[in-house]
């Protein structure tokens, strides 16, 4: 099987929200993006709502076909409202108020109780529970053990990356943290900051099931439509996945 496209359609909300408005859809974008192919809806429920509202959340649930992850904090409150909307998949999340968007992963060493505590609530309720972590072994096995069932590796230090020697570094660094957490019994995902330019090589990683990309591919929807948008995406993951990073 191929790698997954998880796509994430907050910033077709987040267009919405700048007129407090009825579009552009989320539900329709959600549909299109199965259309191209998409394995994977996600969405992020924050809790300042900037994009995704609650109801937004409620209506993918019931008309997503493939696979629906959801982002989120470790709050109570949003622990219960997945509770609720009983997704495929809950990534836990950091979050901050004042930033643009989420920034880096989870620090689930130093916020193990209560990680640990979302976790337990969240797969008693019988969704599947993925960490956004920085490919760091500590993070890994503190993730092992709090239960999780998957991390999603922080890509943005491949992304953001500018020299060769720089994205050469960044590629062993996730080569490593996918080796790590499969020894660990941890499927591994990865996302954020891939684009249609550096995708082929992440995806070039050997042991990678999925990518949740977002922003690239909502920018491009602009001009050619999410159904395209995700179809040429999806092509590019395929094709760098059958072409193998040098061990
Ligand atoms: N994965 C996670 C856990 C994220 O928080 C985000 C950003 O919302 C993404 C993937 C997608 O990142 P991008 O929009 O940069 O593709």
């Amino acid at each position: 099987m191929s790698i997954r496209l998880g796509v994430n359609i907050d910033h077709v909300a987040t267009v919405r929200q700048a007129r407090r408005t009825d579009e552009p859809s989320v539900v329709w974008a959600a549909a299109e993006a199965e259309l191209g192919g998409a394995d994977g809806i996600t969405f992020h429920l924050r809790e300042d709502r900037r994009h995704i509202q609650d109801e937004d959340a409620r209506l993918l649930k019931r008309t997503v076909t493939v696979r629906l992850n959801m982002e989120m904090s470790i709050a109570a409150e949003i622990v219960g409202i997945a509770c609720e909307i009983h997704p495929t998949v809950c990534t836990l999340v950091p979050e901050k108020r004042e930033e643009l968007t989420t920034e880096g992963g989870l620090d689930v060493v130093r916020l193990r109780p209560r990680v640990s505590e979302a976790v337990r609530r969240l797969r008693d309720g019988g969704m599947e529970v993925s960490g956004f972590i920085e490919p760091s072994g500590d993070q890994i096995h503190a993730c092992a053990e709090a239960g999780f069932d998957a991390v999603e590796l922080w890509t943005g230090g491949y992304a953001h990356a500018r020299t060769e020697a720089e994205v050469d570094a960044a590629l062993t660094v996730l080569a490593d943290g996918v080796r790590t957490s499969r020894e660990a019994g941890l499927t591994v995902l990865g996302g954020h900051g891939l684009t249609y330019r550096n995708v082929a090589r992440a995806a070039a990683i050997p042991g990678f099931v999925e990518f949740n990309i977002g922003h690239s591919i909502v920018s491009r929807s602009v001009f050619v439509g999410m159904r395209e948008a995700v179809r040429a995406m999806k092509e590019l993951m395929v094709r760098g996945e059958r072409a193998p990073m040098p061990r």
